[in-house]
């Protein structure tokens, strides 16, 4: 059986976070508002009303930040650039300010070796450009592209890769079809155009990278859909759940296509709002990698409710849960790479793995140390898992689990801990967890074992 030990030696090791999960500095330095500071502040928007105004503070910790990347030895960070830093608008010029931070957060990970991933768009829309329709709107694709323009003049001399969009299927479905995420609104199915036109500004960015000889990188939530049963009608359920969650995002960029949507009733134009044009642009943005955000499977049944979506989810049994409540499945990860193999064949980029990890109930115990064994389980589990997806033949370069540090957990607010690092938001001090250990440890000895 392989397990973690036996990955790759190019195999390359990260963390990840994203810009209004950690930095907090809301209004400084010329950053203009984002969806997420208008919908923070609505009444029962977020769990306590708490919001990412300061966050981790990293926007002014980040050196503090760093060095603890550096001790966890890292390869690769991975973290996102807020959108409304550089483009307070979300339009117009640059504003240098916001570009300095990333430019000073990129010179520091350089200086200690570690390669910046950064994401472009991590959920942060400029507000000014939601209240044009946000994602709705086909002009915001084009912005995205200007956007992605100025960003890659600045850091490309010695950012070489870079991640155009974070889960556009989440992002879709809390923030605009169900409300539970900014914008929070609630389309139902007339969310769709959020992914046509997210699809189009990944396109268009990635012609502006590719232009300039970046690698370009998506980074899709993904989980493997599993049927209540083998009945017909709970497999027919798992197949639309599927397109919906697996397939949407991806079979455009792979095969050129959008997946079939009849079982909701969408016509293939997405209801009208794909142009001739678009899907030959979004098949030629030519993915370099395909990043893979990966939490647990999801469990599919038949729709109980005859006017509403072709499925509903069922719970998964018989396994350990995390603080969050979502299943643990380490399996799944295999399952889910071996299954993209499958489906897309030669048209699968390598992967990486972008976000892994989960959130556990974690405190500092009376002798100051944070012990956190079920994060440390997961992790395991998981690099096993994509050890023998690897061992299948499965193209996987690299694992950045989520998160550095505890942080902003959306809707959640602070409620849920992912970090390998403890943040403690009264003070902001930071407390390495002992996964934090396990992973550096983790890392050196496939270091020392890499170089011989
Ligand atoms: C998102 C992260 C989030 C994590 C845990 C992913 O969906 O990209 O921003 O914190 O999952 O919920």
């Amino acid at each position: 059986m392989a397990n973690r030990r036996d990955l790759p030696v190019a195999f390359r090791w990260g963390a990840s976070t994203a810009a209004y999960q950690v930095e907090g500095a809301v209004d400084e330095d010329g950053r203009g508002p984002s969806i997420w500071d208008v919908f923070t502040a609505r009444p029962g928007a977020v769990r306590d009303s708490r919001t990412g105004e300061i966050a981790c503070d990293h926007y002014h910790r980040h050196t503090e930040d760093v060095a603890l990347m550096r001790d966890l030895g890292l390869d690769g960070y991975r973290f996102s650039i807020a959108w409304p830093r550089i483009q307070p608008t979300g339009a117009g010029s640059a504003n240098p300010a916001g570009l300095g931070f990333y430019d000073r957060l990129v010179d520091d990970l350089l200086a200690v070796g570690i390669s910046p991933l950064p994401t472009l768009f991590h959920w942060d829309l400029p507000q000014a450009l939601e209240e044009g329709g946000g994602w709705l709107a086909r002009d915001t694709a084009y912005r995205f592209a200007e956007y992605t323009e100025i960003v890659a003049d600045r850091l490309g001399d010695r950012v070489p890769a870079w991640i155009t969009l974070n889960e556009p299927f989440v992002h879709m479905v809390y923030g605009y079809a169900l409300g539970i995420h900014a914008p929070g609104r609630t389309l139902m199915l007339d969310a769709l155009p959020v992914a046509h036109h997210q699809l189009l500004g990944h396109a268009l960015a990635a012609e502006v990278l590719h232009e300039r000889g970046h690698a370009v990188v998506i980074a899709n939530n993904l989980s493997p859909v599993w049927p209540a049963s083998d009945a017909a009608a709970d497999m027919a359920a798992a197949a639309a759940y599927d397109v919906l969650h697996n397939r949407l995002f991806t079979d455009p960029l792979l095969l050129g296509r959008y997946p079939d949507l009849s079982a909701y009733g969408v016509s293939p134009d997405l209801g009208g709002c794909v142009r001739p044009g678009d899907l030959e642009l979004i098949a030629a943005s030519g993915l370099d990698g395909l990043g893979v955000n990966y939490y647990n499977p999801t469990r599919i049944a038949a729709p109980t409710d005859p006017g509403g979506l072709p499925f509903t989810e069922a719970e998964i049994t018989g396994v350990p849960r995390t603080a969050f409540g979502w299943p643990v499945v380490p399996d799944g990860l295999r399952e889910l790479l071996v299954g993209l193999r499958d489906r897309y064949g030669d048209a699968l980029p390598p992967i990486t793995i972008t976000e892994n990890g989960c959130s556990v109930a974690d405190r500092p115990a009376p002798d100051g140390t944070i012990p956190d064994q079920p994060r440390i389980d997961y992790l395991a589990g998981h690099l096993d898992a994509l050890a023998a997806a690897i061992a299948e033949g499965v193209d996987v370069r690299g694992y950045f689990t989520w998160s550095l540090l505890d942080n902003f957990e959306w809707a959640e607010g602070f409620s849920q801990r992912f970090g390998l690092v403890h943040v403690d938001f009264a003070t902001q001090l930071r407390t390495p967890k002992a996964s934090y250990a396990w992973y550096r440890d983790l890392i050196a000895a496939h270091r020392a074992h890499r170089t011989g």
